[in-house]
């Protein structure tokens, strides 16, 4: 196990040739999967060669190589991560128990749920993607974007072939529907809300892959803990792609503040207006974005009571993040934990147990995790010398799901009237304005080692290549 075969129709480490009526119905997909990829992927880009890495292993060390590759020619295969002997269930009622090689029957609809929920959202953001690489920074972003979307694409078949292998006729009909369904569509729409959301712009792109990966981040690791060992195997190889996704948001983000600090002080100005003269994005509208991205995203982690989540994880679909390392009975059973609710127009906080507040368990190690990046970023601000201060808002903020969806907040955490929420909210998220600004400083950039001017180059390049190598090769 571990390397990858590259000589099939279909790559893959799952010996999918043993199995030649699931090979023809993946072989049947995948004229699909392209004809999908050619309409809804990267616009205009498709004939280029592009400095890709391609996963050619599942060991930790050493599991990808890097060359130029047109992205209708990536290889997107199956891929699991190593069997781990003797696995055992480690959380829930089947505690102890030998983790499941099948679909146990009484599980079968959940985990088709969970699969079809977490693999809608890897062709919806390629989907919301698909102009940016009209308009990229430089050839360094550019390539980073297109590696996002080969892999989201890749992630796209690692559900689907779970849903072919262990769900029969009805995982066939939820792979066909994953390509039908169309992010921001009204009629068809991608599943989730934050998957509907347009990305029209490179501010936009960083936020969405600093938080909305993030969520991908802790949505698989909570799967990779699953009993359904297919699953879990599945999804710990997906990991280690995420986390490039997520370093392309956080460096982006950082290098478009340390671009408009760079500005500030050269030209001895602070107020937003300009700051936009000079060219760059102030940093009030990085905030408001900021704003933006992370309270949809916090939304995916659904309600923050769900006797939905408390079953998933009785039952071992769907664990916590890194289960294997907290110190408790795994069970949950009669403990109880402290969530948000709303009383008189009022946040108050309420105990509940524990199990059913497991979606508010997972968003909380999510908020911990994302705090990271801003004290990141709020450093480089401070290097400058300059006083603003990036801030996560406060988790109630702007939610449209749960309960907290009833009420209005500021950012920081003070219930407003509904008319102070509308007289304020061009202060909190991005405005019209905000975002015709940022779409205008949008000009592809294409020589290589040159960058727009509203964001800084990064330390390093790819793959130990110096920052202006030719990344992307226009045909
Ligand atoms: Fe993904
Ligand atoms: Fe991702």
């Amino acid at each position: 196990m571990g390397s990858i075969d590259y000589s099939q129709k279909i790559p893959n480490n799952v010996n999918l040739n043993s199995d030649r009526k699931l090979q023809r119905a993946l072989e049947n997909w995948q004229p699909n999967f392209l004809d999908w990829w050619g309409d809804m992927g990267p616009e205009g880009a498709q004939m280029n060669d592009v400095y890709l890495r391609t996963a050619i292993s599942t060991e930790p060390s050493g599991w990808a190589n890097f060359g130029y590759v047109k992205m209708p020619d990536y290889r997107w295969g199956i891929f699991m991560a190593d069997q781990v002997q003797d696995r055992r269930i480690h959380f829930g009622e089947h505690k102890g128990k030998e983790v499941w090689q099948d679909v146990p029957g009484e599980h079968r609809a959940n985990l088709r749920r969970i699969i079809v929920t977490q693999g809608d959202t890897e062709p919806a953001s390629v989907e919301q993607q698909r102009l940016l690489g009209l308009t990229a920074p430089s050839l360094y972003d550019l390539r980073n974007l297109f590696q996002i979307n080969v892999e989201e694409g890749r992630h796209l078949w690692a559900m689907v072939y779970l849903l072919h292998r262990y769900f029969g006729r009805d995982g066939r009909e939820e792979a066909d529907a994953l390509l039908e369904r169309r992010s921001g569509q009204v009629d068809n729409p991608r599943i989730l809300g934050a998957f509907n959301e347009q990305t029209p712009d490179w501010l936009a792109f960083f936020m969405f892959t600093y938080f909305t990966d993030r969520d991908g981040k802790f949505q698989l690791n909570a799967l990779a803990e699953s009993s359904f060992d297919p699953l879990s195997r599945t999804t710990r190889f997906m990991l280690t792609e995420e986390t490039h996704h997520m370093f392309v948001g956080e460096t982006g983000v950082s290098r478009i503040i340390q671009r408009t600090c760079e500005m500030m002080k050269k030209h001895n100005v602070e107020a937003p207006d300009q700051v936009r003269k000079l060219g760059v994005i102030d940093l009030q509208t990085i905030q408001r974005y900021l704003n933006f991205h992370y309270s949809v995203t916090l939304d995916l982690f659904g309600a923050d009571q769900s006797s939905n989540a408390a079953m998933f994880y009785s039952s071992g679909l769907k664990g916590r993040y890194k289960e294997g390392m907290r110190k408790d009975d795994h069970e949950l059973k009669d403990q109880s934990y402290k969530i948000l609710d709303v009383q008189d127009g009022k946040l108050v906080e309420k105990e509940v147990p524990m199990l059913n507040a497991l979606n508010e368990v997972l968003r909380n190690d999510f908020i911990v995790d994302s705090e990271g990046g801003i004290g990141r970023w709020n450093k480089v601000i401070e290097a400058a010398g300059l006083p603003f201060r990036l801030t996560l808002p406060h988790k109630a903020f702007n939610r449209q799901i749960g309960t907290l969806s009833g009420v209005h907040l500021s950012p920081e955490g003070k219930p407003v009237s509904e008319s102070e929420w509308n007289a304020s909210v061009g202060e909190w998220m991005p405005t019209a304005e905000d975002r015709e600004y940022v779409v205008s400083l949008m000009k592809a950039v294409t020589e290589p080692g040159k960058f727009a001017n509203w964001i800084s180059p990064p330390r390093v390049g790819i793959n130990k290549q110096p920052i202006d190598a030719e990344y992307v090769r226009f045909n």
